[in-house]
């Protein structure tokens, strides 16, 4: 349970808020890519509660402005791309992608009006598909050189998807492990149950249900957020290890997809649109080669061309009580990421956490919500929150491990953490 206060800190993200100035210090996805393609039209986006327009100028360099033309106020996202930047279609104002004003049509030859007009703009960069933006001014950190963001091209796969509702509330879903088996579960005796290879119930899904038992979880602190471990038996008299991540200020590297035995891993990067409203960026790796197609193509089954899922609030997610009598537990189809939607926006588009009740299988949920408001104070009294990255040689994101691995039983959970700790004491910490 938080207080109001601090919930208000780790949910609000407008322009000069204690959260937002947080989240300010970080790169954010924006687009992806393939939203703005060479020679496509510019696309309105709201960003932290800030209404901007996204574009690819002539050279394909991408670049991020205020919505609101100075002039006027016209939607730049009407404009037209030519010239080294974007026209207002308005009275043809033409902005670059640094806020210059470059030409205002009309003004008396030998002006100097234009040189006064400075419009709003924020970098950008383009990584591994996705646009990433920095909304604050001075001096930019590095992106965090997360694997998965400088995994060859084929071995990748990203993409992003609506929820309505605050970003935490995304995010803190990753962080609560023990949902899997009852959320996710597939009913003993189903076709989906006995579809379901043994090692893969070591990553993904499984039959549990209303058979979950004892699991374990603990958690600490690192550089980058919180590390998670997690035991969790399948039932069937083994038992999973899972090591995961919740990174500073709003992503996660978690086992999924393709990484179910540790070979890649799977981003979830959850981004305040305002604080009603999110995108979950997905960017799923394979370490060893080419990603299957289906993973994508499983997921955008249940996705309309612009990012939102079928299966929503409006229609009550779709659940079929058919279905959760002979085949899952949830009756919300067997893609998860459905009932994750569920999950996370039915508490409402902020949740009021003075009103939840926090048990053992939410240490790690409690832990990461300490780290997040530490990081937070960290700002309010003028310090670089954690993993502000502004160097090469403290860009090196190999310790962000992540497992999942069939439990060796002779092994206890401060046994696994003290191995991954091995692997990250090898490396330099920032401090
Ligand atoms: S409003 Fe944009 S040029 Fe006038
Ligand atoms: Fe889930």
């Amino acid at each position: 349970m938080l207080t109001k206060a601090e919930n208000d800190l780790l949910t609000q993200t407008g322009p000069g808020t204690p959260g937002g100035q947080f989240m300010r210090r970080y790169w954010q996805p924006v687009a992806l890519s393939a939203e703005i393609p060479a020679g496509g039209a510019p696309i309105p986006v709201r960003l932290l509660s800030e209404d901007l327009v996204l574009f690819r100028d002539e050279k394909g360099q991408p670049g991020l402005l205020g919505l609101h033309c100075s002039h006027r106020g016209a939607d730049l996202s009407y404009g037209r791309i030519e010239d080294g930047g974007l026209r207002c279609i308005y009275h043809g104002w033409l902005y670059d992608r640094d806020g210059r004003c470059l030409e205002q049509p009309g003004e008396p030859a030998g002006s100097t009006f234009h040189e006064r007009v400075r419009h709003m703009s924020y970098p950008c960069q383009e990584v591994a598909d996705v646009i990433f933006a920095y909304l604050r001014q001075g001096e930019p950190p590095l992106i965090p050189a997360y694997e998965a963001l400088h995994a060859p091209a084929d071995h990748r796969w990203v993409t992003k998807y609506f929820n309505d509702c605050n970003y935490l509330q995304g995010n803190d879903g990753n962080a609560d492990a023990a949902h899997v088996p009852v959320l996710h579960g597939f009913l003993p005796g189903s076709d989906l149950a006995a579809r379901q290879p043994k090692e893969a119930s070591f990553s993904g899904p499984n039959y549990v249900g209303r058979q979950v038992t004892m699991l374990e979880i603990d958690s600490e602190d690192t550089d980058y957020g919180t590390r998670i471990f997690h035991r969790q038996p399948d039932g069937r008299g083994d038992a999973t290890v899972r090591i995961m991540n919740m990174v500073l200020p709003n992503l996660c590297a978690v086992p999924g997809g393709p990484a179910g035995s540790g070979d890649g891993y799977l981003i979830y990067w959850h981004v305040p649109i305002d604080d009603e409203h999110s995108w979950r960026y997905a960017i799923a790796f394979k370490r060893s080669g080419p990603l299957d197609p289906d993973l994508g193509r499983r997921r955008t089954s249940v996705m309309t061309p612009d990012y939102h899922l079928t299966r929503n609030k409006s229609n009550r997610y779709l659940q079929d009580r058919e279905e959760m009598r002979t085949r899952t537990f949830s009756g919300l189809g067997e893609i998860f990421i459905v009932a994750d939607s569920w999950a996370t926006e039915t508490p409402g588009q902020i949740q009021d956490r003075t009103q939840e009740h926090l048990g053992t299988i939410d240490r790690a949920i409690i832990a990461w919500h300490r780290r997040m408001l530490a990081a937070i104070r960290d700002c309010q009294e003028g310090r670089d929150p954690p993993h502000v990255v502004r160097s090469p040689e403290h860009n090196d994101m190999s310790h962000v491990l992540v497992r999942a691995d069939a439990a060796d039983p002779a092994k206890t959970l401060d046994e696994y953490r003290q191995q991954a700790n091995l692997r990250r004491e090898q490396l330099t910490v920032q401090s």
